[in-house]
């Protein structure tokens, strides 16, 4: 059997910082609103002129850098945004260039905050089948430029950053398996309405019906949890470790509750960065890597939740 093994992990916030006493100065919030309820001390922001596609250059060299690849390796280059630095060419293929690789795959995928776990099961196709032997899989925002700085019920969420994984062929596991889904009927809670296709690129906000996308993450990803380990015959016991997309943690500690896991095995980092939509697993998963704590051999399910409604897992063995 062929598997889709991570190689390395790689991961960049932008250097500015915008703290919830800044927010304070913004908005009618307060600190202890926002740790309260979202369990969020801070995020990093691009500044002027920086892009989408800086962020996710440097998560993807120190995820090369990991894997000991060099770029020309790479069979496919994927990048889950929904921030894209311009309409076209994808950032995909910005990123291509700045790694002086030429001529393999490079698409962007657009899932907002699933994002990466849809990027994961491409690239886990790809090597399977044989089409490609080394994927880079990179999660990058500028979702900051998508905020309306007035409104308090989503300013204080959002952050940007990006994070980047270096897959490669083995013959042991290996993602095990991937489990995607959407349902288009829930798009006008959690949106984005602006763009050029229907002619009002100046309502280029993120609007969100908070509460109602709340309780359906929960139960949604409490459902998706047992789907994962049902058709990978595991139980509960089997997960090392929880990497959730970082939305809020009261979202995170119900999963975990669903997992019966404590939450010293679940890889929380929402207080450092809010919510980085497709950025925030890999941002996740390269901190747990490097600080020691995701060991070779350990089993990983990664999981998200987002806009379209667009949701997924992905099971995997380290
Ligand atoms: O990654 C994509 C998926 N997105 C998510 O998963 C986000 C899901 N939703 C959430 O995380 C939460 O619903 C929020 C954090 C957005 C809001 O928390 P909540 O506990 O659901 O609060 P709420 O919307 O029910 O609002 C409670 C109160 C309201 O005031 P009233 O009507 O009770 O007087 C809000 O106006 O809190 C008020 N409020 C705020 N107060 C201070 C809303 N935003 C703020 C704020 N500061 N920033």
């Amino acid at each position: 059997m062929r598997f889709a093994r991570i190689l390395g992990t790689g991961s960049y916030l932008p250097e500015r910082v915008l703290t919830n006493a800044d927010l304070e100065q913004l908005v009618d919030t307060s600190d202890a609103w926002i740790r309260e309820r979202t369990g969020i001390e801070k995020r990093h922001l691009v500044s002027e002129g920086e892009t989408c596609c800086d962020l996710a250059e440097q998560a993807a060299w120190r995820a090369l850098a990991a894997a000991k690849l060099d770029p020309t390796q790479l069979d496919l280059i994927l990048v889950a945004t929904t921030t894209p630095d311009q309409f076209f060419p994808s950032t995909a293929c910005l990123l291509q260039q700045r790694l002086d690789v030429h001529g393999c795959p490079a698409f962007d995928l657009q899932a907002v905050c699933a994002g990466f776990v849809y990027a994961l099961d491409i690239a886990d196709k790809y090597i399977r089948t044989g089409a490609a032997r080394y994927v880079l899989v990179v999660g990058a925002e500028t979702i900051s430029r998508l905020v309306d700085w007035t409104d308090r019920t989503t300013c204080v969420l959002f952050g940007d950053g990006a994070g980047a994984v270096v897959l490669g062929a083995s013959d042991t596991p290996g993602i095990l398996s991937a489990h995607l889904h959407a349902d288009g009927g829930y798009a006008s809670l959690l949106q984005v309405p602006g763009g050029h296709g229907n002619g009002q690129p100046q309502r280029a906000f993120i609007e969100m019906r908070g509460n109602e996308v709340f309780r359906f993450a929960v139960t949604t990803l409490g459902r998706i949890v047992d789907e994962a380990l049902d058709y990978n015959g595991l139980t509960k016991d089997d997960i090392d470790w929880l990497i959730p997309h970082q939305a809020n943690i009261r979202i995170i500690q119900a999963t975990a509750r669903k997992l019966d896991l404590p939450m010293e095995r679940v890889i929380v980092t929402v207080a450092e960065h809010g919510n980085t939509s497709s950025a925030s697993i890999p941002l996740a998963l390269d901190q747990a890597i490097r600080d020691g704590r995701i060991q070779r051999g350990e089993t990983l399910l990664m999981e998200a939740f987002g806009g379209g409604f667009a949701w997924g897992a992905v099971l995997a063995r380290y």
